[in-house]
């Protein structure tokens, strides 16, 4: 058994795009793993939500029954968690979230929790995704991108996992596609910065997940 929490310095940096390659990646090396992506904002019930794209990675049939076994806080906003629950008259039972999350984490096999949004996101008036993650105390993989602007949000999303005691198991530099800053480069300026710390890259097109697989299985 092993679980880690994926979590990323934003939103659309390639939390799901990662999980989903791992989860692929662990299963064709005969690793049976499984994902959930526990609080989703913004959720629609076309093709191509996070919940969707993961059941795909893991090999899973679609269904909205499916769905919600491993999304059971989705909110149709495209807000923060906190706002897209208040605006459907709800709010998020953080230790629900919590119960959920461990139960899952204790299934056979890698199991993988995507985060919401970025490390700080509110869950609720009181508690943000860092609160989660340091309740859970799994390892984390922290995604972040190669635009520019990218080394200093991820500095500071190190940072705020540093003082909740959180040294992620990995620091994923996943390519944002935009070109403007080469991959290698912003992986040698984060390593000087964070110095012990396993950096792993994913540059475009990326196919090859194996030297993240091997990051996680250190
Ligand atoms: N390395 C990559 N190569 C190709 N496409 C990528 C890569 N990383 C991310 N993408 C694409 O970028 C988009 C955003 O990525 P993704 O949905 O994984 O972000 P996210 O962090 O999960 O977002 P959210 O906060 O909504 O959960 C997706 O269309 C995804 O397929
Ligand atoms: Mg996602």
């Amino acid at each position: 058994m092993s679980a880690f929490f994926v979590t990323g310095t934003g939103t659309g940096i390639g939390k799901t795009f990662i999980t989903a390659g791992l989860l692929r990646a662990l299963r064709t090396a005969g690793i049976p793993a499984s994902a959930i992506k526990p609080v989703l904002s913004g959720y629609d019930s076309a093709p191509g939500s996070d919940p969707a794209l993961l059941l795909e990675a893991m090999g899973k049939t679609v269904t909205e029954a499916a769905i919600a076994e491993i999304a059971p806080f989705r909110f149709a906003a495209p807000l923060s968690p906190d706002m897209a629950a208040r605006r459907e008259g709800r709010s998020i039972d953080v230790a629900a979230v919590l119960s959920f999350c461990r139960e899952a984490a204790a299934r056979p096999g890698t199991v993988l929790i995507e985060g919401v949004g970025g490390v700080m996101v509110p869950l609720d008036d009181r508690h943000t995704t860092l609160d989660l993650m340091q309740a859970l105390a799994l390892p984390v993989v922290l995604v972040a991108g190669s635009y520019l602007g990218s080394i200093s949000h991820s500095l500071t999303a190190m940072a705020a996992l540093a003082q909740a005691g959180i040294t992620p198991a990995v620091l994923v530099v996943n390519d944002s596609g935009t070109g403007e800053v080469p991959l290698d480069e912003t992986a040698d300026t984060l390593a000087r910065f964070l110095p012990g710390q396993a950096i792993v890259i994913v540059p475009r097109p990326s196919g090859d997940f194996a030297p993240l697989m091997a990051a996680i299985q250190r």
